[in-house]
Formats: structure tokens, sequence, C-alpha cells
């Protein structure tokens, strides 16, 4: 049996990851960067579907990601590698502003890192 805390335990749990995700779309939407992909997007659905998926990402048990699948919801949208960086470094930021140890935070970035290939679809830079 393994006694070690998830990701998502060690992070603070539900109220730790609202704050992460809201604080985050927060930057988004202000990223010139980005903010032009979710002009169509129904943003509380997103924070809502996101918060879900990151808690089950993170090691939650008791939380079932029942959202649309990442590539349907991406695959048009053109995302190229560059934003796709860019939203990671908007999650450092904010987790680093947060506290989250050095470890946790290349945990969460690495298992962000593994969804690239369900988001970018995009062949420019
Ligand atoms: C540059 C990076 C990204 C951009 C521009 C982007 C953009 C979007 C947009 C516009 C939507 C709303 C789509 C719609 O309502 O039709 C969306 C939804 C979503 N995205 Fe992303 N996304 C990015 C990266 C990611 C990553 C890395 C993940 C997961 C690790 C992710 C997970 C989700 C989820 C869970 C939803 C909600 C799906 C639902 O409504 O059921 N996205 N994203």
């Amino acid at each position: 049996m393994d006694n070690k805390k998830s990701l998502y335990e060690r992070f603070g749990g539900d109220q730790q990851v609202s704050e992460l995700i809201d604080q985050f779309y927060y930057k988004v939407l202000f990223d010139k960067l980005l903010r032009d992909k979710f002009l169509k997007a129904d943003m509380s659905r997103v924070r809502y579907q996101q918060k879900r998926f990151f808690s089950q990402m993170m090691g939650d048990k008791n939380t079932q990601y029942t959202g649309k699948d990442l590539v349907e919801v991406h695959k048009d949208l053109n995302i190229t590698n560059q934003q796709f960086d860019k939203f990671k470094v908007h999650l450092k930021n904010i987790a680093q502003d947060m506290e989250v140890s050095g470890a946790d935070l290349e945990e969460l970035l690495d298992h962000v890192e593994k969804h690239r290939d369900q988001i970018v679809f995009s062949k420019a830079v």
C-alpha cells in the first residue's frame, strides 16, 4: 500500500486547486498571445471542467473528469507550441506565488506536458 500523499493533497486539496485555476484564467485572459483563443468559450464552464481535470490529473481519487475529450475541444483552435509553453509559464508563476515547492511544481508541469499532443495542432512555431 502506498501511503505517499498525492500531488493534489500536498497542494492543499480542492480549495487550493480552485484558487490556482481561477488565478490562472485571470492571467490567461489578459495575455495577448492566448486571449483570442477564448473569445467564444464559456469561461465558467472551462474553469469548472479544468478544476476537475486538474484535480484528477493531480491524483484526487474522488474526482472523475466528465468534460469533453481534450482533442475534440482543442483540435480546431490552431494552438501553437509557443502558446502551450506560455500556458505553462502562467501556471508556473501562479504556483510559485502560492509557494508550491519546487518538486511539486515540476510534477505539476510534467503532468501538463503529457497533454501537449492533445492540445497543439498547429504546425507553426
Ligand atoms: C495554449 C494552451 C490552451 C489553450 C489556448 C486552450 C483553449 C481552450 C478553450 C478555448 C477551451 C474552450 C473550448 C470550448 O468551450 O469549446 C478549452 C477548454 C478546456 N481545456 Fe484548454 N486550452 C489550452 C491548454 C489546455 C491544457 C494544457 C489542458 C489540460 C492539461 C486543457 C484542458 C481543457 C479542459 C479540461 C477544457 C474544458 C473542456 C470542457 O468544457 O468540457 N487545455 N481550452
